[in-house]
């Protein structure tokens, strides 16, 4: 964005990396358009600098050299156009060579039907680097991806940068995690602790209250020695959840244990539900969400936190006698005025259904990258833009 506003990108090739890969319907309609939104201020970017334009994205995971009609980003460039109201030519085979004037866009057709993209072959990348002047990544949700169009061409380009979606994402995470306002608040729930054993052990160093939920919850309400009947949980997990209950303590931080539940014979939308007290749950119950008096409990202390990170609901969402906990907390995280952050398919299905994300700090555009990042890893397409920045200097 800097080099746009110096001017610098006028009349150059442009080279933009977004993350447009949108779920789909069997019909090929895309269902939820959120990448492709937040992919085009920087689109706008450039071509209001001047440039001529190059856009590009995968979609899904096909097998390389061999192109299916389903995973080309033809529905894509449709959503795009309307988006922009203006046209969005796609572009096939463009490895070698690309026609787009200065002022003008091309989407590129799926950068992973490319012999060479997932496994970074340097050939390949060399040819993408010389498709352009200037390289913008702005695909978080692909960072922790090292393929070509996120790694490799950022290698080799002329000038190789971070763009404004990329850079947004980074810097709320850093707000959140590197430098955060406290106490910091951690929400980690979801069906597994396997899943998430390395967030969860990444958070405990970091965080002032590791929120459970889900399935996570039951393995560490096991770990705690209450009953969980028949819930969901991984037994084998007991230890591992031991050790972070533990680190957190070590640290005068804490984990909150659910002391109520709410239990259901069966895993169904009309299931009978009942609320009990954690200590009281029979052989044949199934947790499905946190009890109303734990759900108070910690929204009260959600609305006392200085930044909180949300990922995963901590109950079944979906069915409405299972619903209180996740809609207590996402009220909550609403109302806060903490710095809150929220990533992770389910987590975004729940602020949807609520309606909070514009009291939502920052949601994330991000599925692995994000939790990624709350596992305390690097993301590869990041990195190489800063050794990039940090040789130029
Ligand atoms: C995602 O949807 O998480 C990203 O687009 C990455 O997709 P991938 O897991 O196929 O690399």
């Amino acid at each position: 964005s800097d080099l746009c506003a110096q001017g610098k990108a006028r009349n150059q090739r442009v080279f933009i990396r977004a993350d447009l890969n949108v779920p789909q319907d069997d019909a090929g309609n895309i269902t939820e358009d959120t990448r492709i939104r937040a992919s085009i201020p920087a689109i706008r970017m450039a071509l209001d600098a001047g440039a001529a334009v190059m856009v590009t994205s995968h979609l899904g995971r096909p097998t390389e050299g061999e192109f299916k009609p389903e995973d080309s980003l033809a529905p894509v460039a449709k959503r795009m156009a309307e988006l922009m109201g203006r046209d969005v030519p796609l572009v096939a085979n463009w490895v070698d060579g690309v026609q787009v004037a200065p002022g003008q866009i091309v989407l590129l057709e799926n950068c992973r039907l490319n012999v060479g993209e997932k496994k970074n072959k340097e050939e390949l990348a060399r040819k993408m680097a010389a498709l352009c002047d200037i390289f913008v990544n702005d695909a978080f949700g692909t960072a922790h991806r090292a393929e070509g169009t996120t790694y490799g061409i950022a290698q080799f380009a002329p000038i190789a940068c971070a763009g404004p979606l990329l850079s947004a994402e980074i810097d709320a995470l850093t707000k959140a995690l590197a430098q955060p306002q406290r106490p910091l608040s951690a929400i980690v729930a979801g069906s597994k602790v396997s899943t998430k054993l390395t967030i969860l052990q990444s958070l405990a160093d970091k965080v002032d209250q590791l929120i459970v939920g889900g399935g996570i919850a039951n393995t560490f309400m096991l770990a705690a020695g209450l009953p969980i009947g028949k819930s969901l949980a991984e037994p084998d997990l007991l230890d591992a959840a031991k050790a972070v209950m533990a680190a957190m303590k070590a640290r005068g931080a804490e984990v909150p244990i659910p002391t109520d539940v709410v239990v259901a014979k069966t895993f169904a939308a009309d299931a009978p539900a009942t609320v009990k007290a954690a200590t009281d749950v029979a052989a044949d119950d199934m947790i499905l969400d946190i009890g109303p008096e734990t759900a108070a409990r910690l929204a009260a202390q959600l609305k006392s936190a200085g930044t909180i990170v949300w990922n995963g609901p901590v109950g079944v969402f979906e069915f409405a006698a299972f619903e209180n906990g996740t809609k207590q907390l996402a009220k909550a995280i609403a109302e806060s005025s903490a710095f809150s952050i929220a990533g992770g398919g389910d987590t975004l299905a729940a602020i949807a259904k609520y309606g909070i994300d514009k009291q939502v700090g920052y949601i994330s555009t991000g599925g692995g990258a994000f939790l990624e990042v709350l596992e305390g890893k690097k993301l590869p397409a990041f990195d190489i833009l800063e050794q990039r920045a940090a040789a130029s200097v």
